[in-house]
C-alpha cells in the first residue's frame, strides 16, 4: 500500500483526510485519489531522467479528470491527448499547448482543424491516409503541421493481449519496416514538418527487455533516416511502465528504466517524449464501496457491493485484480473467502474471486486500491447507474472534483421523439 494511503487507529486515511469522513456527507460508491501521490510519482519518474532532454507528456486517458490534469500542469507536465475532448480538457486545465502531443489511430478532420489551428508538439500519425489527412487540413489552413510517425515495431511487450500495441498484428503504427519510405514521402508534402517519431509498446508492461530492444530498433531507424537527411528534434517512447498491483505482479525498475533510455537513445541530439500514464496516477486513486448484502450459496459466499462493473471495469475487460480492503479495520482481523461481486446485472461484474477479505456485514466500508488509472475514465452508466464521484484529498483537505449527476440530468440528454 502506498504510503499516503494507510492505517491509523485502524481507520483506513488518504493522506490526512480518514475516508470515513468522506463516506459520512456522500454516498458510496466513489473514487478517492491523493494528490500527494500523484506528485511524488511525477517526481520519481522526473528524477529517474535527469540529465536527459525529456518532456513528461501526462497520458490523460489514464485519468483525465481535471483536478488530476491541473496537479499535472502545476508540476510542468505536458500531455498525451487522443481526442479533442482531452486535448480541451488539458487546455483548461492549464498545460502549454507546446506541451501537448495528439496521438490516436483514428483522428477526425473537426479534431486535427482545431487543434492545428490552436497549437499543438506534434501529431503522432499512425497510417499513410491520416498524413494525407493532416496535409490537406494543413494546406487549407495554411499552417505548418508538427508530425511524428507512430511506428510498430512488432515486439511483444509480454503484457496482456488486450493491452498490446507494439506487435505487427496491432492496429497501431505503421510497420517499422516502411518507415524510411514513408518519412520520405512526407518530408515532401510542403505543409507537413517532420519532427519526431513515436513508439508505444503497450501497457502494464514489466519486462524491460521488451522496452530495450524496442529502443534499439527505433535507434537504427533514426541513423538510417539521418542518412537520407531527415533529422529529429523529438523521440517519443510512449508510456506502458506498469505497477505493482499484487504480490504476484513484477515491478519494473524505474532507475533502470531510466537509464536503458539515456544509454540508448540519449545520444542522439533529441528531445525525449515520454507519455506515462499509469505509472502516475495508478496507485493515487481507491474506489470506496458498501457492502449492500453477504450472500451464501450451497458452497460460496458471495460479498455484494454497491460498486459495480460500469463504475471499474478493468476486471471484468482484462482479468485485473485489485485487493479490497475494509475502512475499518476490527480488533480481530478475520478474513473470509468470498467471491466480491457487484449489482450489474452480468457475470462479469465480478471483482474478486474466492479472496480473502476481511469478514463483512452488510452495511460494511471497503476500498479496492490502485484504480487511480483507467478507473473512472472507463465508467458508463450501464444500468442506467449514474457516473460515481470523484474526490481529489490533498493534505488534509478533500474535495469533490466530479460530483454525481442526478437522474434528471441524465434523463435530460435524452428526448421521446413525437412522431404523430
Ligand atoms: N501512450 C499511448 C499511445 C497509449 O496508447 C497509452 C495507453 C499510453 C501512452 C499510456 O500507457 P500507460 O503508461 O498508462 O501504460 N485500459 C487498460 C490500459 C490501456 C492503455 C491504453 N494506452 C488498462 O486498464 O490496463
Amino acid at each position: 500500500m502506498n504510503k499516503q494511503i494507510f492505517y491509523k487507529l485502524n481507520q483506513l486515511f488518504v493522506e490526512d483526510v480518514a475516508v470515513s469522513e468522506i463516506t459520512n456527507g456522500l454516498r458510496t460508491p466513489f473514487y478517492v485519489y491523493s494528490r500527494t501521490v500523484i506528485e511524488e510519482n511525477f517526481g520519481r519518474f522526473k528524477k529517474s531522467l535527469e540529465g536527459l532532454d525529456s518532456i513528461i507528456c501526462y497520458s490523460v486517458k489514464a485519468n483525465s479528470n481535471l483536478s488530476v490534469l491541473e496537479t499535472i500542469a502545476k508540476l510542468g507536465g505536458g500531455a498525451d491527448v487522443v481526442s479533442l475532448g482531452e486535448y480541451k480538457r488539458a487546455l483548461r486545465a492549464g498545460i502549454d499547448p507546446k506541451k501537448i502531443v495528439f496521438s490516436g489511430v483514428g483522428k477526425q478532420d473537426f479534431e486535427i482543424a482545431e487543434i492545428l489551428r490552436s497549437s499543438l508538439l506534434q501529431f503522432n500519425i499512425e497510417s499513410v491516409s491520416e498524413l494525407e489527412m493532416i496535409h490537406k487540413i494543413a494546406i487549407r489552413l495554411n499552417k505548418q503541421a508538427p508530425i511524428a510517425f507512430r511506428v510498430n515495431p512488432d515486439i511483444d511487450a509480454g503484457t496482456h493481449e488486450n493491452i498490446s500495441t507494439g506487435k505487427a498484428d496491432n492496429k497501431f503504427g505503421i510497420p517499422i519496416a516502411d518507415a524510411k519510405e514513408i518519412y520520405q514521402y512526407a518530408s515532401k508534402l510542403s505543409k507537413i514538418k517532420i519532427v519526431g517519431i513515436d513508439v508505444h509498446i503497450g501497457s502494464q508492461i514489466s519486462d524491460l527487455n521488451a522496452f530495450r530492444q524496442t529502443f534499439v530498433n527505433l535507434e537504427k531507424l533514426i541513423y538510417d533516416l539521418k542518412n537520407i537527411n531527415i533529422k529529429l528534434e523529438n523521440i517519443d517512447i510512449g508510456g506502458g511502465l506498469g505497477i505493482k498491483y499484487t504480490d504476484d505482479d513484477l515491478e519494473p525498475d524505474l532507475q533502470k528504466y531510466g537509464t536503458l533510455v539515456k544509454q540508448i537513445l540519449g545520444n542522439l541530439n533529441c528531445r525525449i517524449i515520454f507519455e506515462p500514464g499509469r505509472y502516475i496516477v495508478g496507485n493515487s486513486g481507491i474506489l470506496v464501496t458498501k457492502v449492500l448484502h453477504n450472500k451464501k450459496s450451497q458452497n460460496k459466499s458471495f460479498l455484494i457491493t454497491d460498486a459495480g462493473m460500469n463504475d471499474f471495469s478493468r476486471t471484468a475487460l482484462y482479468g485485473a485484480v485489485h485487493r479490497l480492503i475494509p475502512l475499518s479495520k476490527g480488533k480481530i482481523q478475520k478474513t473470509e473467502l468470498y467471491d466480491v461481486v457487484g449489482p450489474v446485472c452480468e457475470t462479469t461484474d465480478t471483482f474478486l474471486k474466492n479472496y480473502p477479505v476481511a469478514k463483512a456485514e452488510a452495511g460494511d466500508f471497503f476500498a479496492f486500491l490502485d484504480v487511480g488509472a483507467y478507473g473512472a475514465v472507463l465508467s458508463s452508466e450501464y444500468n442506467t447507474r449514474p457516473l460515481i464521484p470523484e474526490i481529489m484529498v490533498y493534505k488534509n483537505r478533500f474535495e469533490i472534483v466530479r460530483s454525481r449527476p442526478t437522474y434528471d440530468e441524465i434523463f435530460d440528454k435524452e428526448v421521446m421523439p413525437k412522431w404523430e
